[in-house]
């Protein structure tokens, strides 16, 4: 706990809607270690984003954070706004799924790379120009000294991205949120930039949450991973003991509908019936529609993440009952 570089407690992310209100993220609780690789999984609906955007302070204005996320020792959810500006642009950075939301389409590529060292480290025009290449050149980017004069428009998706995962890590950050930064990609680029991405974070010690749909994606690259549904954690255990020892029937399903070399001719085969949940106010365990194993009071208790081992965390009844 003590080396814990982010720790949130009890996160919970609320929505008003005309029809009343709907919680998108419901009490989630988090440790990540300095340079950790955390993979969060979950279909698309589970309030994976919305935990990145309650960090952030990027809630859409109907939104609403509760609980704590201490962050180098600070809460980024009270942090005035002044001071959220300065972590964000200097110890925590953020790729989107989409790079064009993130890039200035009339600003040449290495000037904007080159702009948050210029702000947040205070380097000269001429430096920041020099590293904001030397960036490029480090993700692969052909003749980068070039490239970095060209506009975004003029770079591929997959170069799109790897500009993004440069400008993300320039600063060095403590901590990179990546939400689903390779989905727009075809898959063999996918694991290069994922790699690429993986690989870079090493080297400057940064820590990750890569957040994905993916169970593929973060079988490769995580060290921990934490199974999302219906905004709440419903199963967290190192990549291995996941993979190996699943025991939430929403991860078992999900595993089941992950397409291995084996059942690659079957496809569709294991996909869990029914539709995922998204959003809305559950009394008992989110998964209890789809669960085949569900027992009578899951609809309407609500089952508490146990320890299941130092590394090992589940919310369901079933495992309790064990
Ligand atoms: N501005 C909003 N108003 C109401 N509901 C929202 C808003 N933004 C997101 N949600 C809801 O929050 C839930 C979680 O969304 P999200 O975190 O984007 O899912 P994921 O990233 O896992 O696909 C969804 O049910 C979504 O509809
Ligand atoms: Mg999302």
């Amino acid at each position: 706990m003590t080396d814990s570089l982010l720790s949130i407690r009890d996160l919970t992310v609320r929505f008003r809607l005309p029809q009343g209100e709907t919680t998108a993220v419901d009490r989630v609780s988090l440790d990540l270690a300095p340079g950790e690789v955390m993979g969060i999984v979950g279909e698309s609906g589970s309030g994976k984003s919305q935990i990145l955007y309650a960090m952030m302070g990027l809630l859409a204005a109907n939104g609403r954070a509760e609980g704590q996320v201490l962050f180098q020792g600070q809460d980024l959810l009270t942090l005035p706004p002044r001071d959220l500006d300065r972590v964000r642009g200097d110890a925590l950075s953020m790729i989107f799924q989409d790079p064009m939301t993130s890039l200035n389409p009339y600003m040449r590529v290495g000037d904007q790379l080159a702009e948050g060292l210029i702000v947040h480290k205070g380097l000269s025009k001429a430096q920041a120009g020099a590293e904001a290449v030397r960036m490029l050149d480090r993700v692969r980017i052909p003749d980068a000294a070039a490239r970095a004069r060209r506009y975004p428009h003029e770079f591929s998706g997959g170069m799109r991205q790897r500009v993004m995962i440069a400008m993300a890590l320039l600063a060095k950050p403590k901590l990179l949120l990546a939400d689903e930064p390779t989905t727009a990609l075809d898959v063999t680029i996918q694991a290069q930039v994922l790699d690429l991405m993986a690989e870079l974070g090493r080297e400057t010690g940064t820590a990750i949450i890569l957040v994905t749909h993916d169970l593929g994606v973060v079988a490769r690259l995580c060290d921990r991973v934490v199974v999302l549904y219906g905004g709440r954690v419903m199963e967290e255990a190192r990549a291995e003991t996941l993979y190996d020892a699943p025991v939430h029937p929403y991860t078992r399903g999900l595993l089941a509908a992950m397409p291995r070399l084996e059942t690659a001719l079957t496809p569709r085969l294991g996909t869990i019936p029914g539709t995922p949940r998204s959003g809305g106010t559950v009394s008992g365990c989110p998964f209890v529609d789809r669960c085949e194993v569900r027992l009578p009071h899951c609809a309407t208790e609500r089952p508490a993440l146990r320890d299941l081992s130092p590394f090992h965390r589940a919310a369901c009844h079933l495992t309790g009952a064990q």
